[in-house]
């Protein structure tokens, strides 16, 4: 990433956060903040769409924030908000609406993709890459980091952008997307890919039995315990690279090689480093959950911090068009 940037980024809270957001997504947005201006929100008035209960999509966005806390994003560093504390992003919305046709928005394959998958077809669900945009324009964001199911709507965001600024004068900083192409796609207990969608996830916060078990339970081939085994082909090698050093790695992988392991000794070492590798967090967690009004906290200042920017961009995005 380009140093000194501003890098905003926002996450739905639509479930409980697993191990493939974390090597997916979270891990890079949290090394990003030493280098980069970092504008990290939980995207609520986004996780609507789906219409979850009051209590979940309340309960979901603390536990968000909790987890990127622990995981280490640093609220000095780095600007950490509820999207619905800084409201000003629907004025934005609604303005970007008015010079936004709506043949962009019913082109959008997520859009098309949710409506087939059986949810309705509302104005929320159309409107959601105006609001997207809104997000970002309100903070003159340089450089958006998404995975590639996003990268259509950053081209919505620019193109409202530009006619903003065509229309209106050059007042809107038009984004770059930062499409995570590269991100390997982390396997999931039956080894495709971990989603909370296809029932395949571990928790990066998991404990005790539950979640061992899980680990118990991923999928491996039937090689009988003496022969040798692919470690490249393993879904436990897999998730055990992204956790252990070289060293560790290396003495692994000679295991699988030379034979004589069962897939039940590896599954064991993996849950072990999982354990190891997310103690730290996992004790940060455990205290920031003692003192959950330290996070209500955080957010607000992080609204507060956001809020300044986003009425400085209003002010002038009200004059311009005449409010
Ligand atoms: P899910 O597939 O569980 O619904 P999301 O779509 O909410 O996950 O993903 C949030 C972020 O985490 C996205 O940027 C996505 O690219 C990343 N991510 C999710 N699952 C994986 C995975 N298995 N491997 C790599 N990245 C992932
Ligand atoms: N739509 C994004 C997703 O589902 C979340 C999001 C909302 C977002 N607003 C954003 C991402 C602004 C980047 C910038 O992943």
């Amino acid at each position: 990433m380009v140093s000194h940037k501003r890098v905003l980024t926002g996450i739905q809270p639509s479930g409980t956060l697993h191990i493939g957001n974390y090597f997916g997504t979270m891990r890079q947005s949290i090394a990003a903040q030493a280098e980069n201006e970092c504008f990290y929100f939980i995207a609520n008035f986004h996780a609507m769409t789906s219409m979850p209960k009051p209590e979940d999509l309340r309960e979901r966005t603390f536990n968000v924030a909790l987890d990127f806390l622990a995981c280490g994003l640093d609220p000095e560093k780095t600007v950490f908000y509820r999207q619905s504390d800084v409201p000003q992003v629907q004025t934005l919305a609604w303005i970007l609406s008015c010079l936004c046709p709506l043949g962009l928005l019913e082109r959008c394959h997520s859009y098309k993709d949710k409506v087939a998958h059986g949810l309705e077809a509302n104005h929320g669900l159309l409107a959601y890459p105006v609001l997207m945009a809104a997000d970002i324009l309100l903070y003159n964001a340089d450089y958006v980091p998404v995975g590639k199911d996003q990268k259509q709507h950053l081209e919505v965001t620019r193109d409202l952008a530009i006619r903003f600024n065509n229309r209106y004068g050059s007042i809107l900083t038009v984004p770059d997307a930062l499409i995570q192409e590269d991100v390997a796609v982390i396997p999931g207990l039956d080894g495709q890919k971990m989603s909370k969608s296809y029932n395949n996830t571990i928790e990066i916060f998991g404990e005790g039995k539950p979640v061992r078990s899980k680990f118990m339970k991923i999928k491996t081939d039937s090689t009988p315990v003496e022969d040798p085994k692919d470690p490249d082909k393993c879904t436990v090698f897999m998730l055990y690279k992204l956790m252990a050093t070289e060293a560790e790695q290396a003495e692994l992988r000679q295991k699988y090689l030379a034979g004589g392991m069962g897939y039940g000794y590896a599954k064991e070492l993996l849950y072990n480093k999982y354990l190891d590798y997310f103690a730290e967090a996992r004790e940060r967690r455990r205290q920031l959950l003692e003192k959950p009004g330290q996070v209500e906290e955080i957010l607000r200042e992080g609204a507060r911090k956001a809020s300044k920017i986003a009425d400085a961009t209003m002010a002038k995005v009200l004059a311009a068009v005449g409010l």
